[in-house]
């Protein structure tokens, strides 16, 4: 397991990146689940976000790409809009205890 931050440093409706290596991830806290996803746009394969820890689109309901402006769902990371529609995130596994997050590398 990787630590990576505690719960109380991602309020509602906060993400977070990370770098680990050369590997890029997020989380996504929405309605009290945490959601971990490798940040890497499935359609250019570079990192979603333009400025540091910000992956939501305006109404902070979708996760968003700001290259080409790809629409992804928080719980799952389907793409419903964008060059990428249909494809989705890699979901990443998250362990929570003791109130932080950790990485669990597959
Ligand atoms: S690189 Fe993400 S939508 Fe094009």
């Amino acid at each position: 397991m990787i630590y990576l931050c505690s719960q109380a440093e991602l309020p509602e409706g906060a993400c977070k990146g990370f770098k680990l290596g050369d590997e890029q991830l997020f989380v996504v806290h929405k309605q009290g689940q945490f959601f971990l996803y490798q940040n890497s746009c499935p359609h250019l394969g570079i990192a979603l976000e333009w400025l540091p820890d910000q992956f939501l689109d305006m109404e902070r309901s979708h996760i968003q790409c700001a290259m080409h402006g790809a629409l992804f769902r928080i719980e799952d990371g389907f793409c419903i809009s964008g060059p990428c529609f249909g494809d989705s995130l890699l979901a990443l596994n998250l362990c929570q205890q003791d109130g932080n997050l950790y990485y669990v590398p597959a």
